[in-house]
């Protein structure tokens, strides 16, 4: 008797655990797919260099603090001209500058955003561009 129900209870554990665990396993593969966020665009393509404003390691780490830079220089200091480490200058206008080149959100800045559940409320006043809807 105690060693049946014993019995039972382990394949009772077995399949808990299977359910339970199933979700996490099954979700592995898909969590660890990094987006790649597409550069595709028609002015980037244009670009003899494909060149983001700055390398693409720190654009990688630093666009949220660059962004926040250039919002105060423009917006407190009336500064509209970003000149770059290689003394490039770049208008200093998210719509204007960033989504130029980067004119597909929803493939670019929302692959990563989506990715990391973030959500930044800058479209809430600034434009996106327009985009095909997918
Ligand atoms: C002249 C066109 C151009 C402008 C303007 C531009 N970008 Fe880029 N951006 C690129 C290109 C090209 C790359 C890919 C660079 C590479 O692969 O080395 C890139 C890369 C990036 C990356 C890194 C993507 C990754 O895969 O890691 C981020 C983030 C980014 N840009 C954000 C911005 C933001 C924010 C702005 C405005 C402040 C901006 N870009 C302005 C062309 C541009
Ligand atoms: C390579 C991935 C990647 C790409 C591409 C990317 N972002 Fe981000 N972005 C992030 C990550 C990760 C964060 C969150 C960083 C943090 O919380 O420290 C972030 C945060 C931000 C924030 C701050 C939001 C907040 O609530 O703090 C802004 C603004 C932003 N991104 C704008 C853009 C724009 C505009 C583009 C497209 C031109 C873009 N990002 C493309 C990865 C990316
Ligand atoms: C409540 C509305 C509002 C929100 C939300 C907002 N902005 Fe702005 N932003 C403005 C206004 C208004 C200006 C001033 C426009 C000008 O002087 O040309 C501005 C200017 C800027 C500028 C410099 C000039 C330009 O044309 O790009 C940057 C960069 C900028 N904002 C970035 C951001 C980012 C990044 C976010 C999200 C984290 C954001 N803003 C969210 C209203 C907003």
């Amino acid at each position: 008797m105690k060693i049946y129900d014993g019995g039972k209870i382990i394949v009772g554990l077995i399949v808990f655990v299977g359910l339970f665990t199933f979700p996490f396993v099954y979700n592995i593969g898909k969590a660890n797919v990094m987006p790649e966020p597409k550069i595709n665009t028609p002015a980037i393509n244009e670009l003899t260099e494909k060149k983001c404003v700055e390398s693409k390691q720190f654009m990688r780490a630093e666009h949220m603090q660059l962004l926040n830079q250039w919002r105060d220089w423009a917006v407190r200091k009336g500064e509209r001209v970003y000149v770059n480490s290689e003394g490039k200058p770049y208008t200093i206008s998210l719509q204007n500058t960033c989504m130029h080149c980067h004119s597909n959100k929803k493939e670019f800045c929302d692959q990563c955003h989506n990715y990391m559940a973030v959500n930044p409320y800058c479209w809430n006043c600034h434009i996106a561009p327009k985009e095909k809807e997918s």
